[in-house]
């Protein structure tokens, strides 16, 4: 997998990072002994149990197995292929990598070559919604409200009104269509060619948190064109999926981070707007649900968040039951309902800035404010009624992780609804039977690969001490290790060792892409420490254990095989069996 960067680089780059700086950049890491330790960024918990080791320079989680050495982690973190992780890590290493690496028209990630695309893309948008062209487009932004300089630092353009304009424009810079298609900028013509997908439109670019262009909205000028849509939005791309993305993070995280909460809002112009205006700790959902993928997204930067809602959108009971993932998250959510007519775009025009930032500090909990609007739906007094409303509320009440909060929210529903308590117990347990198991639950953990103990200590003593292997490897064929995954860790190590290489538990990494092995390799790290002393000892012993079991799994083999050969009369094969099966207890005799 190490593709076309040479292996000593991978090496020379890992030597010189230090994967705990590397991970603090993103998550808050906390000094465990040799260790550190924290909430795991990959699936959610309440206790730490994500490790990093500086001695091996990798991490894994107990919880969910994610494993791996500093590459893998901003491969798995900030969605990176593996060049763009090593380019990364290079610079900060102060590695020039060769320039055979960076050449080589492969090793380009397709990310690389799509971002490059749309921001090229972008450059003719932008462009055009500053000529002569563009004028009507930018008069309409001025009326609506934007400044010249909201314009430029959101990086808003116009699509002309032709077929063929961003193809031209991109071909003429040496895009291939097929790549543009990629980037989800053409679409393919009934019989044969491409045409421009944004054609007549202001442009809104979609970027993510390091500010590259993944993808774009398109909205239409004049509300009569109501033939038309009024927004085309960038396809899903291999750098662009809607619901992993939200609009204008890149430019309010630092906002959201400093006031610990963000409000989200639903469009382009209810988040340009109120930005504009001096309310920054904004994100815009792009009219959509957020999804857990998103949560998390914003949990990098505060635990606090306020949907703002219009009007009519604000009872939806699918937008409240969308809420819930933050709960799930552990995130603290509250919403705002503007009054109606209005959307916060609106809203800031006509009543100013500072009368939303009251709203958004005076938000109500979803708690609050879900009851409040199912009382106003179904009535409260009648015994369906209660049904309904707390059937709604349970089903938010039994996602909080905090016992306490989910026993103090159900003795509330019980006084409002005036119901037993008890009652609302049963039915929230009913609830929990129902539910689809989370991924990180235990009933999903043990389809896992099971790791025998015994040939993953071998494994963990071949990385503390080199010396070793060859006394192991002397013992020992890779094929003796009954597990799939030990065998074949088993079997690299002894050909780096034959290749007089030098084993690491983070440069190991770099040549297994499944995450089975790599959770074997990490989690053998932060293993019990074998004594220096003991350790030929353990080695012998495991070395015993694991011939042993040799033997009677190929004796279990040879017997079934027999049974077999006897059923089916096959003599010249049973006698075959039969002397193997001898020679097998005279050697487990010895
Ligand atoms: N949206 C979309 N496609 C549509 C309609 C809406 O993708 N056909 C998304 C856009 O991201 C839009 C958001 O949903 O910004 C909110 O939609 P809406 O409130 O209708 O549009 P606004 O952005 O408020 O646009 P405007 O105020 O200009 O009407
Ligand atoms: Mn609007």
């Amino acid at each position: 997998m190490a593709g076309r960067i040479p292996e000593n680089i991978l090496e020379e780059i890992l030597s010189r990072i230090n994967i705990v700086e590397v991970i603090s950049e993103y998550i808050p890491l906390k000094k465990a002994g040799r260790n550190f330790r924290a909430l795991c960024p990959f699936h959610h918990e309440k206790s730490p149990s994500f490790m990093v080791s500086p001695d091996r320079q990798i991490f894994h989680c107990f919880g969910c197995g994610e494993s791996g050495n500093a590459f893998k982690f901003l491969m798995r973190y900030e969605r990176m292929d593996f060049p763009e992780a090593v380019s990364l890590l290079a610079r900060k290493a102060g590695i020039v990598l060769p320039e055979s690496a960076k050449e080589d028209p492969r090793a380009v990630s397709l990310s690389t070559q799509l971002f490059k695309i749309n921001e090229l893309a972008l450059g003719f948008y932008t462009g055009l919604l500053a000529s002569a062209q563009g004028a009507a487009a930018k008069t309409y932004l001025l009326e609506r409200g934007l400044t010249e300089e909201t314009i430029k630092s959101f990086r808003l353009g116009w699509a002309p009104d032709k077929w063929d304009a961003l193809i031209e424009f991109l071909r003429s810079k040496g895009v291939g269509l097929s790549l543009m298609e990629k980037a989800g900028l053409v679409l393919p013509k009934q019989n044969g060619g491409y045409y421009d997908r944004f054609r007549q439109r202001i442009i809104f670019p979609i970027f993510d948190i390091k500010s590259r262009v993944l993808g774009f909205g398109g909205r239409i000028m004049h509300s009569s064109d109501n033939q038309l849509a009024k927004y085309v939005n960038s396809p899903e791309t291999p750098v662009y999926t809607k619901g992993r993305n939200l609009f204008g993070l890149n430019l309010a995280k630092e906002a959201i981070r400093q006031s610990d909460c963000a409000a989200v809002v639903e469009g382009y112009l209810d988040f340009i707007i109120p930005y504009q205006q001096g309310i920054q700790n904004l994100v815009a959902s792009q009219g959509t649900a957020l999804t857990e993928e998103q949560a998390r997204l914003l949990k990098r930067y505060t635990r606090n968040v306020v949907m703002v809602y219009d009007a009519d959108n604000a009872g939806q009971m699918a937008a409240l039951r969308s809420l819930d993932i933050f709960i799930e998250e552990s995130m603290e959510v509250k919403i705002v309902s503007l009054p109606q007519g209005f959307d916060p775009d609106t809203f800031v025009r006509q009543k100013g800035a500072q009368e939303l930032k009251n709203m958004i500090e005076n938000a109500e909990g979803l708690f609050d404010y879900k009851f409040r609007i199912l009382k106003s739906r179904f009535n409260a007094s009648t015994p369906e009624g209660k049904a309904r409303i707390s059937s709604e509320m349970l089903s938010t009440i039994g996602r909080f992780k905090d016992a306490v909060l989910k026993a103090e929210y159900l003795k509330i529903l019980a006084q409002q609804l005036d119901v037993p308590e008890y009652s609302l117990r049963e039915e929230l347990g009913k609830l929990r039977d129902n539910r689809p198991q989370p991924a990180d639950s235990p009933l999903v953990k043990k389809t896992e690969t099971v790791i025998n103990p015994t040939e993953r200590l071998l494994i963990k003593i071949m990385m503390e001490e080199t010396r070793l292997v060859d006394y192991i490897r002397q013992h020992l064929e890779p094929s003796d290790f009954q597990g799939e995954v030990t065998s074949r860790i088993v079997s690299f190590m002894f050909e780096l060792i034959q290749q007089g290489k030098q084993i690491e538990a983070n440069t190991l990494m770099n040549h297994f892409e499944d995450k089975d092995a790599m959770r074997c390799i990490c989690e053998s790290v932060f293993d019990g420490e074998v004594t220096q002393e003991n350790r030929e000892k353990v080695v012998d012993d495991c070395i015993r254990m694991i011939k042993n079991k040799r033997m009677v799994v190929t004796r279990q083999r040879l017997q079934e095989q027999m049974r077999r050969a006897e059923v089916s009369g096959d003599e010249v094969n049973l006698l075959r069996l039969r002397d193997e099966f001898c020679s097998l207890l005279k050697r487990s005799k010895e």
